[in-house]
């Protein structure tokens, strides 16, 4: 796949949404340090999760993938992460419940820096500056001097996901995530319809955890109950931090993204013959490519030859992120040209990013309305196509923000002022997020009747 490709090879390429850094002397320096550094990952762990999204692309396994639009150096504690981590592991228990199958978990966390903009440079009150594009690239201060690119951030990012990824490893082997404390992730919860359902869901599973382990299966006997598979993932923006952290996996001989286990191509960078898709065709690791209203059936046909050419399952996830009202005019088309290929990938639903307005009050948010109706739309076209809607994509965070208007307990528009602490885009907080894992198993239990009633 990767004959003749380089990791540098992308600087030949036109590129979009990347710095210019006005000291080049500066970023080589950076550049050749975290070449030094070790990988944030390891080839075998990207390659694991290779094979579990190739379970996802047949049905076999269901996606959830989730966390910070951007996360920032400000907003970094030990208290988000696991809020963030315990609120996907409550998401993915009540998927499973819904699927039937397992649920592969990937964090938008550990590296989910860079951000894209809708436009170079932002205006406040007459004065013009360079947009922020992620705490990895620039300051979110709207001062000249913040919004300078500075390569040594890309330093304290590695940092910072190392941290990250420490306590996400030490979270996810170390007994926090054990299935038998599925009572004790409620806590935190507040008192409400949702915090009951959980509460009953979880006794159902206590109960059938109690019948397994008199049947003689528990923890000592069955490993992968107290341990959870949670893997990280950002976008490949910043290629000059890609490139320096692209390893070779000792075992093939391959070049391996050692930056996250999966790294995804962006709607605005995605150009076929752009640094983006040359920088990830020749690394390993399960890519994402977003699937915006504007791509075209050809272009998508390129990128999957170019991207997976052998097509491996679990290569490539595709992520839909149409906007509701919208999937219809764009789905079938692209369904239909990956069957027509006969290309093996996953489908999965970012029901976040083609749902941003501008409310009332000024604020960018995300109506919970629209967001639950994309993922509907996403599942009823998969199911007249005959295809599978392999996962859900989510901005969303453990803490109780108030950045999506809507959800049972509801966010209005005067409320988005009170705790609204995005970098960037607004996310679904923690009581928003279970509710959709609620009417996301939903619709998969639906569908698992629907295939029942087809089979008869
Ligand atoms: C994102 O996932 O944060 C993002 C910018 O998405 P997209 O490229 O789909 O707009
Ligand atoms: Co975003």
């Amino acid at each position: 796949m990767t004959k003749g490709w380089t990791k540098s090879d992308w600087r030949a390429k036109p590129r979009v949404q990347m710095p210019d850094y006005p000291d080049p002397a500066a970023l080589a320096e950076v550049e050749s340090r975290l070449a030094k550094y070790p990988p944030l990952v390891f080839a075998g762990e990207a390659r694991r999760l290779k094979k579990a999204l190739g379970q996802v692309a047949e049905g076999r396994a269901f996606l959830l993938q989730g966390g910070d639009c951007a996360e920032s150096f400000a907003e970094f504690s030990a208290d988000n992460i696991r809020d963030t981590f315990r609120v996907m592991l409550q998401m993915a228990v009540v998927l499973t419940y819904g699927a039937k199958v397992p649920v592969v978990k990937i964090g938008r966390m550990a590296g989910q820096f860079a951000k894209p903009r809708s436009a170079p440079t932002e205006t406040l009150g007459g004065v013009e500056l360079p947009s922020y594009r992620g705490d990895i690239i620039n300051g979110f201060d709207f001062t000249a001097d913040a919004r300078v690119p500075d390569p040594a951030r890309m330093l304290q990012a590695y940092t910072q996901a190392a941290a990250t990824l420490n306590l996400l490893r030490a979270f996810s082997t170390g007994g926090f995530a054990d299935i038998h404390r599925v009572h004790s992730w409620t806590l935190g919860f507040a008192e409400d319809d949702k915090a009951e359902r959980y509460r009953a869901l979880s006794s159902r599973i206590s109960d059938a955890l109690d019948f397994m382990n008199a049947a003689g299966v528990n923890a000592s006997t069955a490993h992968d109950l107290g341990t959870v598979d949670y893997y990280t993932s950002h976008e490949a923006l910043l290629l000059e931090y890609e490139e320096a952290l692209c390893r070779i996996d000792s075992t093939t001989g391959l070049p391996v993204a050692g930056s996250g286990h999966m790294i995804w191509i962006g709607d605005r960078t995605r150009q076929p013959d752009g640094a983006h898709v040359e920088f990830c065709r020749g690394v390993q690791n399960p890519i994402g490519l977003k699937c915006g209203p504007s791509l075209s059936v050809s272009d998508l046909k390129t990128l999957i030859e170019r991207l997976n050419p052998e097509n491996e399952a679990g290569r490539l996830t595709l992520i839909a992120r149409f906007g509701a009202g919208k999937v219809g005019d764009h789905l079938p088309k692209l369904i239909r040209a990956v069957e027509e290929e006969g290309a093996r990938v996953v489908w999965t639903c970012d029901a976040m990013h083609g749902n941003t307005i501008k409310s009332a009050s000024g604020y960018k948010t995300r109506p919970f309305e629209s967001v639950l109706r994309e993922v509907r739309e996403f599942f009823d076209i998969h199911n007249a196509e005959g295809t599978i809607p392999g996962g859900v994509h989510f901005e969303m965070t453990g803490r109780d923000v108030t950045e999506c208007t809507g959800g049972v307990r509801a966010v209005t528009d005067e409320d988005l002022s009170d705790r609204y602490h995005t970098a960037c885009d607004p996310r679904l907080n923690a009581s928003q997020s279970l509710e959709l894992a609620f009417l996301v198993a939903e619709e998969l239990s639906n569908r698992r009747e629907i295939q029942r009633s087809a089979a008869l």
